[in-house]
Protein backbone atom coordinates (compact mmCIF):
# COMPACT_ATOMS: atom_id res chain seq x y z
CA UNK A 1 0.00 0.00 0.00
CA UNK A 2 1.24 3.54 -1.10
CA UNK A 3 1.23 6.01 2.22
CA UNK A 4 0.78 9.67 1.26
CA UNK A 5 3.48 11.31 2.36
CA UNK A 6 4.11 15.55 3.54
CA UNK A 7 7.63 16.98 3.12
CA UNK A 8 7.46 19.70 5.35
CA UNK A 9 10.45 22.72 5.48
CA UNK A 10 10.70 25.45 8.14
CA UNK A 11 13.15 28.03 8.12
CA UNK A 12 11.44 31.04 9.98
CA UNK A 13 13.71 31.80 12.38
CA UNK A 14 16.85 30.30 13.08
CA UNK A 15 16.52 26.71 12.11
CA UNK A 16 16.64 25.12 9.11
CA UNK A 17 14.10 22.13 9.18
CA UNK A 18 12.57 19.94 7.29
CA UNK A 19 10.60 16.47 7.98
CA UNK A 20 8.72 13.62 6.38
CA UNK A 21 4.85 12.86 7.87
CA UNK A 22 2.18 10.42 6.82
CA UNK A 23 -1.14 11.61 6.76
CA UNK A 24 -2.04 9.97 9.83
CA UNK A 25 0.75 11.81 12.27
CA UNK A 26 3.54 9.34 11.40
CA UNK A 27 6.76 11.51 11.69
CA UNK A 28 9.10 9.30 9.08
CA UNK A 29 12.16 11.61 9.31
CA UNK A 30 12.90 15.13 11.30
CA UNK A 31 16.20 16.92 10.58
CA UNK A 32 17.06 20.34 12.30
CA UNK A 33 20.33 22.18 11.43
CA UNK A 34 20.32 24.88 14.44
CA UNK A 35 22.45 28.11 14.46
CA UNK A 36 22.94 28.06 17.94
CA UNK A 37 26.46 28.37 17.86
CA UNK A 38 26.07 31.91 16.34
CA UNK A 39 22.84 33.30 17.86
CA UNK A 40 25.17 32.15 21.24
CA UNK A 41 28.27 34.24 19.46
CA UNK A 42 26.28 37.19 19.23
CA UNK A 43 23.45 36.88 22.06
CA UNK A 44 20.60 35.89 19.79
CA UNK A 45 19.75 35.92 16.38
CA UNK A 46 21.23 37.96 13.46
CA UNK A 47 18.60 38.49 10.43
CA UNK A 48 21.19 38.58 7.62
CA UNK A 49 23.28 35.95 9.32
CA UNK A 50 20.25 33.71 9.49
CA UNK A 51 19.08 34.07 5.68
CA UNK A 52 22.83 33.05 4.90
CA UNK A 53 23.48 29.85 7.17
CA UNK A 54 19.31 28.99 5.64
CA UNK A 55 20.87 29.51 2.25
CA UNK A 56 23.67 26.97 2.29
CA UNK A 57 21.30 24.74 4.38
CA UNK A 58 18.06 24.20 2.91
CA UNK A 59 18.89 22.00 0.10
CA UNK A 60 21.37 19.40 2.39
CA UNK A 61 18.80 19.56 5.37
CA UNK A 62 15.58 18.44 2.33
CA UNK A 63 17.52 15.98 0.87
CA UNK A 64 18.76 14.48 4.37
CA UNK A 65 14.88 14.60 5.70
CA UNK A 66 14.33 12.12 2.13
CA UNK A 67 17.24 9.93 3.04
CA UNK A 68 16.27 9.03 6.60
CA UNK A 69 12.72 8.61 6.24
CA UNK A 70 13.85 6.09 3.02
CA UNK A 71 11.98 7.91 0.55
CA UNK A 72 12.35 9.66 -2.93
CA UNK A 73 10.87 13.09 -4.33
CA UNK A 74 8.62 10.65 -6.31
CA UNK A 75 6.71 9.09 -3.52
CA UNK A 76 5.75 12.47 -1.96
CA UNK A 77 2.10 13.58 -2.06
CA UNK A 78 2.85 17.16 -1.31
CA UNK A 79 5.23 19.25 0.05
CA UNK A 80 4.16 22.18 3.00
CA UNK A 81 6.47 25.32 3.80
CA UNK A 82 6.54 28.00 6.35
CA UNK A 83 5.54 31.19 4.69
CA UNK A 84 5.26 33.52 8.13
CA UNK A 85 5.63 35.02 10.96
CA UNK A 86 9.07 35.49 10.84
CA UNK A 87 12.01 36.82 10.01
CA UNK A 88 12.12 38.20 6.03
CA UNK A 89 15.05 37.33 4.69
CA UNK A 90 14.79 33.72 6.27
CA UNK A 91 11.40 32.93 5.25
CA UNK A 92 11.88 33.91 1.76
CA UNK A 93 14.86 30.89 1.44
CA UNK A 94 12.73 28.26 2.70
CA UNK A 95 9.63 29.60 0.70
CA UNK A 96 11.75 30.00 -2.44
CA UNK A 97 13.52 25.89 -1.98
CA UNK A 98 10.11 24.91 -1.42
CA UNK A 99 8.51 26.38 -4.31
CA UNK A 100 11.87 25.34 -6.53
CA UNK A 101 11.57 21.66 -5.67
CA UNK A 102 7.60 21.88 -6.39
CA UNK A 103 8.22 22.88 -9.73
CA UNK A 104 10.62 20.54 -10.51
CA UNK A 105 9.41 17.21 -9.30
CA UNK A 106 5.80 18.45 -10.08
CA UNK A 107 4.47 18.46 -6.83
CA UNK A 108 1.47 20.65 -5.04
CA UNK A 109 2.99 22.85 -2.24
CA UNK A 110 0.76 24.69 0.15
CA UNK A 111 2.24 28.00 2.21
CA UNK A 112 1.89 27.11 6.07
CA UNK A 113 1.36 30.00 9.20
CA UNK A 114 4.35 28.60 11.55
CA UNK A 115 1.84 29.31 14.77
CA UNK A 116 -0.30 26.92 13.24
CA UNK A 117 2.40 24.69 12.70
CA UNK A 118 3.01 24.57 16.81
CA UNK A 119 -0.89 24.22 17.37
CA UNK A 120 -0.58 20.97 14.87
CA UNK A 121 2.61 19.99 16.50
CA UNK A 122 0.52 19.18 19.59
CA UNK A 123 -0.68 15.95 17.50
CA UNK A 124 2.63 14.63 17.02
CA UNK A 125 2.87 13.86 20.69
CA UNK A 126 1.95 9.81 22.83
CA UNK A 127 -1.70 11.00 23.30
CA UNK A 128 -4.30 11.69 20.67
CA UNK A 129 -5.54 15.67 20.66
CA UNK A 130 -9.42 15.07 21.55
CA UNK A 131 -11.73 18.04 20.18
CA UNK A 132 -12.30 20.86 21.29
CA UNK A 133 -8.82 21.32 22.91
CA UNK A 134 -7.40 24.17 24.74
CA UNK A 135 -3.93 24.77 23.16
CA UNK A 136 -1.26 27.65 25.48
CA UNK A 137 1.28 28.28 22.62
CA UNK A 138 4.60 29.68 24.27
CA UNK A 139 7.17 30.11 22.01
CA UNK A 140 10.20 32.61 21.35
CA UNK A 141 7.93 34.75 19.38
CA UNK A 142 4.38 34.25 20.51
CA UNK A 143 2.66 33.31 23.82
CA UNK A 144 -1.37 32.64 23.44
CA UNK A 145 -4.17 30.57 24.29
CA UNK A 146 -6.54 29.00 21.68
CA UNK A 147 -9.80 27.11 21.38
CA UNK A 148 -9.11 24.47 18.60
CA UNK A 149 -12.17 23.10 17.30
CA UNK A 150 -10.40 20.58 14.98
CA UNK A 151 -7.59 20.39 12.96
CA UNK A 152 -6.80 24.00 11.58
CA UNK A 153 -9.82 25.44 13.13
CA UNK A 154 -8.90 27.67 15.73
CA UNK A 155 -9.97 31.15 17.76
CA UNK A 156 -7.54 32.62 19.80
CA UNK A 157 -8.80 33.17 23.29
CA UNK A 158 -5.87 35.84 24.88
CA UNK A 159 -2.02 36.16 23.88
CA UNK A 160 0.48 38.42 24.94
CA UNK A 161 0.30 42.15 25.64
CA UNK A 162 4.18 42.81 25.19
CA UNK A 163 6.99 40.06 25.76
CA UNK A 164 6.74 36.09 25.18
CA UNK A 165 7.67 33.54 27.93
CA UNK A 166 10.05 32.18 25.85
CA UNK A 167 11.36 35.93 24.95
CA UNK A 168 11.18 36.70 28.84
CA UNK A 169 13.58 33.71 29.38
CA UNK A 170 16.18 34.88 26.51
CA UNK A 171 16.06 38.24 28.36
CA UNK A 172 16.98 36.75 31.33
CA UNK A 173 19.07 34.42 30.31
CA UNK A 174 21.49 37.95 28.73
CA UNK A 175 20.93 39.88 32.59
CA UNK A 176 22.54 36.86 33.97
CA UNK A 177 25.04 36.43 31.34
CA UNK A 178 24.05 32.84 30.62
CA UNK A 179 24.08 32.76 26.64
CA UNK A 180 21.32 31.89 24.40
CA UNK A 181 18.70 30.50 24.43
CA UNK A 182 17.51 31.41 27.79
CA UNK A 183 15.22 28.23 28.02
CA UNK A 184 17.15 25.19 28.75
CA UNK A 185 20.34 26.89 30.90
CA UNK A 186 17.92 28.52 33.50
CA UNK A 187 15.46 25.38 33.23
CA UNK A 188 18.71 23.58 34.56
CA UNK A 189 19.96 26.51 37.20
CA UNK A 190 16.16 26.44 38.37
CA UNK A 191 16.47 22.82 39.35
CA UNK A 192 18.78 23.50 41.50
CA UNK A 193 17.36 26.37 43.62
CA UNK A 194 13.85 27.42 45.01
CA UNK A 195 12.05 30.06 44.59
CA UNK A 196 12.60 32.31 47.89
CA UNK A 197 12.41 35.40 45.80
CA UNK A 198 8.72 36.37 44.94
CA UNK A 199 8.98 37.70 41.99
CA UNK A 200 5.52 39.00 40.93
CA UNK A 201 3.66 36.73 38.49
CA UNK A 202 2.12 39.42 35.96
CA UNK A 203 -1.72 39.93 35.10
CA UNK A 204 -2.25 35.98 37.20
CA UNK A 205 -5.69 36.63 38.51
CA UNK A 206 -6.80 38.44 35.15
CA UNK A 207 -8.18 37.29 32.07
CA UNK A 208 -6.29 35.42 29.54
CA UNK A 209 -3.81 37.62 28.57
CA UNK A 210 0.00 37.44 29.60
CA UNK A 211 2.43 40.20 30.40
CA UNK A 212 5.98 39.05 30.36
CA UNK A 213 8.20 42.19 30.52
CA UNK A 214 7.16 43.52 34.12
CA UNK A 215 8.45 40.33 35.50
CA UNK A 216 12.31 40.32 33.50
CA UNK A 217 12.35 43.90 34.27
CA UNK A 218 11.97 42.81 38.47
CA UNK A 219 14.82 40.55 38.05
CA UNK A 220 17.10 43.11 36.48
CA UNK A 221 16.81 44.98 39.19
CA UNK A 222 16.86 42.66 41.73
CA UNK A 223 20.04 41.58 40.06
CA UNK A 224 21.58 44.88 40.48
CA UNK A 225 20.52 45.88 44.04
CA UNK A 226 21.61 42.56 44.95
CA UNK A 227 25.63 41.41 43.29
CA UNK A 228 25.91 39.05 45.71
CA UNK A 229 22.71 36.90 44.06
CA UNK A 230 22.71 33.29 44.14
CA UNK A 231 22.01 32.08 40.46
CA UNK A 232 20.26 29.43 40.99
CA UNK A 233 17.88 31.21 43.40
CA UNK A 234 16.91 33.66 40.94
CA UNK A 235 16.46 31.30 38.11
CA UNK A 236 14.18 29.28 40.12
CA UNK A 237 12.26 32.09 41.36
CA UNK A 238 12.42 33.30 37.76
CA UNK A 239 10.70 30.31 36.35
CA UNK A 240 8.13 29.69 39.04
CA UNK A 241 7.04 32.85 38.33
CA UNK A 242 6.34 32.08 34.73
CA UNK A 243 5.12 28.51 35.22
CA UNK A 244 2.72 30.04 37.92
CA UNK A 245 1.22 32.27 35.80
CA UNK A 246 1.02 29.95 32.47
CA UNK A 247 -0.46 27.02 34.98
CA UNK A 248 -3.64 29.88 36.36
CA UNK A 249 -4.10 30.94 32.73
CA UNK A 250 -4.62 27.27 31.40
CA UNK A 251 -6.93 26.18 34.66
CA UNK A 252 -9.00 30.14 33.98
CA UNK A 253 -9.71 28.74 30.38
CA UNK A 254 -10.60 25.42 31.48
CA UNK A 255 -12.94 26.79 33.87
CA UNK A 256 -14.75 29.34 31.09
CA UNK A 257 -15.34 26.64 28.51
CA UNK A 258 -15.94 22.55 27.84
CA UNK A 259 -12.26 21.05 26.02
CA UNK A 260 -11.78 17.91 25.97
CA UNK A 261 -8.01 17.98 26.45
CA UNK A 262 -5.65 20.50 26.75
CA UNK A 263 -2.00 20.79 24.97
CA UNK A 264 1.38 22.71 25.42
CA UNK A 265 3.36 23.71 22.45
CA UNK A 266 6.28 25.90 21.43
CA UNK A 267 9.44 26.05 22.46
CA UNK A 268 8.99 26.42 26.15
CA UNK A 269 6.72 23.38 25.79
CA UNK A 270 10.08 21.61 25.72
CA UNK A 271 11.19 22.50 29.26
CA UNK A 272 10.70 19.61 31.78
CA UNK A 273 9.46 22.11 34.41
CA UNK A 274 6.05 22.77 32.53
CA UNK A 275 6.16 19.47 31.08
CA UNK A 276 5.86 18.68 35.26
CA UNK A 277 3.38 21.39 36.08
CA UNK A 278 1.41 19.94 33.24
CA UNK A 279 1.35 16.58 34.55
CA UNK A 280 0.03 17.50 37.78
CA UNK A 281 -2.52 19.58 36.60
CA UNK A 282 -3.66 16.53 34.24
CA UNK A 283 -3.46 15.09 38.13
CA UNK A 284 -5.64 17.38 39.84
CA UNK A 285 -8.46 18.01 37.41
CA UNK A 286 -8.54 14.98 35.32
CA UNK A 287 -7.81 16.77 31.81
CA UNK A 288 -5.92 14.81 29.36
CA UNK A 289 -2.96 16.64 28.83
CA UNK A 290 -1.11 16.45 24.85
CA UNK A 291 2.42 17.61 24.65
CA UNK A 292 4.53 17.22 21.19
CA UNK A 293 8.12 15.13 22.14
CA UNK A 294 10.55 17.26 23.36
CA UNK A 295 12.33 17.83 20.11
CA UNK A 296 9.58 18.55 18.25
CA UNK A 297 8.02 21.28 20.55
CA UNK A 298 10.94 23.70 18.85
CA UNK A 299 10.99 24.80 15.44
CA UNK A 300 10.82 21.82 13.28
CA UNK A 301 9.65 20.81 9.81
CA UNK A 302 7.22 18.36 10.52
CA UNK A 303 4.85 20.33 12.58
CA UNK A 304 5.17 22.12 9.19
CA UNK A 305 3.89 19.18 7.32
CA UNK A 306 1.53 18.12 9.94
CA UNK A 307 -0.16 21.72 9.79
CA UNK A 308 -0.06 21.38 6.28
CA UNK A 309 -2.32 17.94 5.90
CA UNK A 310 -6.02 19.75 6.90
CA UNK A 311 -4.69 22.57 4.17
CA UNK A 312 -3.32 20.49 1.62
CA UNK A 313 -7.10 18.30 1.83
CA UNK A 314 -9.15 21.49 1.26
CA UNK A 315 -7.48 23.62 -1.28
CA UNK A 316 -4.95 20.79 -2.96
CA UNK A 317 -2.37 23.07 -3.16
CA UNK A 318 -1.62 27.08 -3.33
CA UNK A 319 0.14 27.17 -6.75
CA UNK A 320 3.82 29.06 -6.70
CA UNK A 321 2.38 32.21 -6.33
CA UNK A 322 1.79 32.61 -2.52
CA UNK A 323 4.34 35.13 -0.95
CA UNK A 324 5.89 34.78 2.30
CA UNK A 325 4.57 36.77 4.87
CA UNK A 326 6.82 37.96 8.33
CA UNK A 327 3.87 39.55 9.49
CA UNK A 328 1.16 36.79 9.22
CA UNK A 329 -1.47 36.69 12.19
CA UNK A 330 -3.13 32.94 12.95
CA UNK A 331 -6.28 32.93 11.37
CA UNK A 332 -9.20 33.47 13.92
CA UNK A 333 -12.74 31.31 12.77
O1 LIG B 1 9.28 27.52 19.21
P1 LIG B 1 10.69 27.98 19.26
O2 LIG B 1 11.76 26.99 18.90
O3 LIG B 1 10.91 29.23 18.33
C1 LIG B 1 9.96 30.23 18.14
O4 LIG B 1 9.04 30.02 17.31
O5 LIG B 1 10.05 31.26 18.86
O6 LIG B 1 10.91 28.55 20.74
C2 LIG B 1 12.15 29.03 21.17
C3 LIG B 1 12.00 29.48 22.62
C4 LIG B 1 13.22 30.22 23.15
O7 LIG B 1 12.77 31.43 23.71
C5 LIG B 1 13.79 29.29 24.21
O8 LIG B 1 14.38 29.97 25.29
C6 LIG B 1 12.57 28.49 24.64
O9 LIG B 1 11.82 28.31 23.46
N1 LIG B 1 12.95 27.17 25.17
C7 LIG B 1 12.73 26.79 26.45
C8 LIG B 1 13.31 25.51 26.59
N2 LIG B 1 13.83 25.14 25.39
C9 LIG B 1 13.60 26.18 24.53
N3 LIG B 1 12.13 27.44 27.46
C10 LIG B 1 12.08 26.82 28.65
N4 LIG B 1 12.63 25.62 28.88
C11 LIG B 1 13.24 24.92 27.89
N5 LIG B 1 13.78 23.73 28.14
ZN1 LIG C 1 8.37 28.52 16.61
Amino acid sequence: MTRALMLGVESSCDDTAAAVVTEDGLVLSSVVSSQMEAAERFGGVVPELASRVHAAEVVPVITRALDQAGVTPDDLTAIAVTRGPGLSGSLLVGVSAAKAFAMAWNKPIVGVNHLEGHLASASLGEHPVVYPALVLLVSGGHCLLARLEAPGVQRVLGQTRDDSAGEAYDKVARILGLGFPGGPVIDRLAKQGTDTLGFPRPMLNKGLEFSFSGLKTAVSSYVKQNPDYVLEEVCASFAAAVMDVLIAKVERALSLDDYASVAVVGGVAASPVLRGRMAELSERTGVTVCMPPMKLATDNGAMIAAAGWPIFRESGGHGLEFPANPRLKLPES
